[in-house]
């Protein structure tokens, strides 16, 4: 109850900035060109009808409003002050701000930590936090929305109105999105700039516009997040169907990365994974997100994978089940009585498989009748039209004809997106279409990518429900002893067998080791491990075991043992004299099984990110893995399963039989709470080679490796 108190009150404070009744100008100009002259006339130009107050000290009337000397002076309540005052006289002016009682400030001056004056927006922040303000920006263009008429940017004019709202940590790609929406007839609610995120960022802006009822999509444009856990929370607790644009991911701090985990990171894989457990759909350009933003804006989520395709044409129609396929929702033949109602509506040369080719000589009626009886029939979950102009047929009594079908079928919880390819009648077919909340495009391609996007949206949202438990207590006293004497030590990474402490500490099964530091209390041992063993050099210094000539495996008598305790030694000594060598360990042969690697990073953005692949060249040449943001949940481990393109490995491929895959699931869960836990800790980690078996039989973690945080 109190949390979402806490909350409500939050959105409240929210509303005074991003929804405010009342604004004062800071900065307003009497001078065209400057920014304080377009902002006030952006904010009078659209029929805003909260109150404006230009402050500036030198003028008395700007724009025909009375101008104010000091946010002091203003007799009335100030929700939001809009900032275009250079850098250096910010803070003073977020001082008189707080004084005043203004809740926000939407900072537009640039200046800040992009140029490197961190400094200035620290104190900036510092000076609004004292008087409970918050901060949007600094560095923006500003806010715009269509539904409170307000542009309190200065981008040339409000979006051409649409149900999403966007949210751009690029300033210039909101201008140039402001008008291109005019030209694709796809519009925005709302835009909000948010710059720096110095105080505000994208996490509150999600939660804020779930809440919006003027919003049925949040847009998103990320560069990069700080904080990114709170930003997959956030999503994950929305009900608004997200749309994400993550820009640059290319190279990702993955160079200097010490481990195989490490190295495999980036920006790119990270990214999707975390969009993946926020439930967000990804779109890869600038063309996908407003594409995305439109069919999540205005469609139903498609609950199942049974597509229909009806068309006027076989080739889009052809072009579309290519789609189709690529995008992960491949075509299914219709059932029989759904075919042979079809076949009612179209000449005896059509064809009602799917897609349902109706032929060039199809007619309103024809696409009225089968639209209707697609939609009503319980085998489709959503439904792409096609049409190509034809000398036949109107594109607009085609598009009056789809529409009326559409409501009449009554289907209101299944997702249609249309496509006409033709001319300029087929554009305005497609912009009424639109105005009439179906998403229209003029490709095939990029209808059935609306779909696409609609299933995923479904699929994603059904796996984000699940909360974890956090680790702690005797897991966590266990690890941090072992971490605290290896620190004491000076050390910077886990011995092996230290790390396989920790692991065990956290329910991984690792197999047996013992550390010896003689050859009798190596063949002590072994003998109560059993033999066959397996023994390997422990030594700080030596991190690559087997090219130093420090692993002896299948052990089989204690004199064995004997003579591989002194082999190891001296091949130790010859490969590096000066190593500092802890022992020899003496461990369990656990039996050969299928190889998996699990590690982890701690990404910049998300924190502690668990890696899972299969062992081997699957994850040296072909990279052939998978991530997810710690904490794990089950489905999202079971997710990552069957990611990897040798996924039907484990399935049990060539007859082989089935891998366990419940104890993978509890691997992968219990591996990310373990770094999560270990967050201050762990910098990189991995197991590797875990040895998985038939179901039922479990899996061994054979080797360990933690790499510590540098204190
Ligand atoms: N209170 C109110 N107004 C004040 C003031 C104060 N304490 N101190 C100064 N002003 C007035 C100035 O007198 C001036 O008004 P005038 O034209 O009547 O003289 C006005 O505020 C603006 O100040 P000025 O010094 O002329 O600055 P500017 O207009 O040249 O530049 C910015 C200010 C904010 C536009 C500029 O610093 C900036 O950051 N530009 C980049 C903005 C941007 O691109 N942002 C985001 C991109 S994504």
């Amino acid at each position: 109850m109190s949390s979402h108190g806490t909350h409500d009150s939050k959105l409240r404070v929210l509303d005074a900035v991003l929804r405010p009744r009342s604004i004062a100008l800071i900065g307003a100009s009497n001078t065209p060109g400057k920014l304080g002259f377009k902002l006030l006339k952006n904010m009078l130009a659209d029929g805003y009808t909260g109150k404006i107050y230009p402050i500036n000290p030198n003028d008395a009337e700007i724009q025909g409003l009375k101008v104010y000397k000091s946010v002091l002076d203003v007799p009335d309540e100030i929700d939001a002050a809009v900032i275009v005052v250079p850098a250096k006289l910010c803070t003073q002016v977020a001082e008189e701000c707080g004084k005043k009682g203004v809740k926000g400030l939407i900072v537009i001056t640039s200046g800040f930590s992009e140029i490197g004056r961190k400094d200035l927006e620290d104190e900036l922040v510092r000076v609004a936090r004292r008087y409970g303000t918050r901060v949007l920006g600094p560095n923006i263009v500003g806010i715009m929305s269509n539904s409170d008429k307000l542009n309190a940017s200065f981008a040339p004019f409000l979006p051409y109105p649409g149900k999403p709202s966007l949210v751009s940590q690029s300033g210039a790609l909101i201008v140039a999105m402001d008008a291109a929406t005019y030209l694709r007839r796809v519009g925005f609610d709302k835009m909000i700039s948010i710059g720096n995120m110095a105080d505000l960022d994208i996490a509150d802006c999600i939660e804020w516009l779930d809440a919006d009822p003027n919003t049925t999509c949040i847009s998103l444009y990320i560069e990069g997040l700080r904080n990114g856990r709170r930003f997959v929370d956030a999503a994950r607790r929305a009900r608004t169907p997200i749309v994400a644009i993550k820009a640059g991911v290319s190279a990702h701090g993955a160079a200097a990365a010490a481990s195989h985990t490490g190295s495999l990171a980036g920006a790119a894989k990270v990214y999707e994974a975390a969009f993946n457990q926020a439930g967000i759909v990804q779109a890869t350009d600038l063309n996908g997100l407003f594409d995305r933003s439109l069919a999540l804006s205005l469609q139903p989520p498609m609950r199942g994978d049974n597509l229909f395709i009806l068309t006027n044409g076989g080739g889009v129609g052809v072009l579309a089940t290519d789609a189709a396929e690529r995008l992960g929702l491949p075509l299914h033949f219709a059932p029989a009585d759904l075919q042979a109602e079809l076949r009612k509506h179209m000449p005896e040369y059509g064809s009602a498989k799917n897609p349902a080719d109706l032929t060039g000589m199809a007619g309103k009626d024809w696409y009225y009748d089968c639209v209707k009886a697609i939609l009503t029939h319980d085998w489709v979950d959503g439904l792409v039209i096609l049409y190509c102009e034809t000398s036949l047929t109107v594109p607009m009594d085609i598009a009056q004809a789809l529409h009326k079908a559409i409501q009449d079928s009554g289907a209101t919880d299944k997702p249609v997106a249309i496509a006409f390819v033709g001319g300029e009648q087929s554009s305005e077919a497609l912009h009424w279409l639109m105005e009439k909340g179906i998403p229209a495009y003029e490709v095939p391609d990029k209808a059935v990518d609306a779909l696409a996007a609609l299933r995923e949206h479904a699929r994603i949202r059904s796996l984000v429900t699940e909360i974890l438990p956090f680790p702690g207590g005797r897991s966590s006293d266990l690890a941090r002893e072992t971490i605290a004497a290896a620190r004491a030590g000076g050390r910077g990474a886990l011995t092996e067998i230290e790390a396989k402490e920790v692991f065990a500490a956290y329910g991984l099964p690792v197999a047996r080791t013992v550390l010896a530091k003689s050859e009798e209390a190596a063949v002590r041992a072994a003998g109560e491990i059993g033999f066959p063993v397996v023994m390997k050099i422990v030594s700080p210094d030596i991190l690559h075991k087997s090219d130093a000539g420090g692993v002896k495996v299948g052990i089989k008598d204690a004199e064995a043992a004997q003579e591989a305790f002194r082999t190891i030694l001296s091949n130790a000594k010859a490969y590096k004299a000066d190593a500092a060598i802890h022992g020899v360990a003496v461990q369990e042969m656990a039996p050969f099984g299928t190889e998996v690697i699990i590690g982890s990073v701690d990404d910049p953005s998300f924190g502690p990110t668990v890696m899972f692949g299969l062992g081997g060249i699957f994850v040296e040449v072909l990279k052939d893995v998978t991530f997810r943001v710690a904490p794990v949940s089950s489905t999202q481990a079971e997710r990552m399963l069957t990611e990897i393109q040798a996924a039907p490995i484990l399935a049990g491929a060539r007859g082989e039989a089935p891998r366990d895959k419940d104890a993978l699931v509890q691997l992968i869960m219990n591996y990310s709470r373990m770094i999560l836990d270990l967050e201050s800790e762990v910098a990189e980690s991995d197991a590797n080679p875990v040895f998985v078996y038939e179901k039922g039989k479990g899996l061994k973690v054979v080797d360990a490796r933690i790499i510590l945080k540098k204190t």
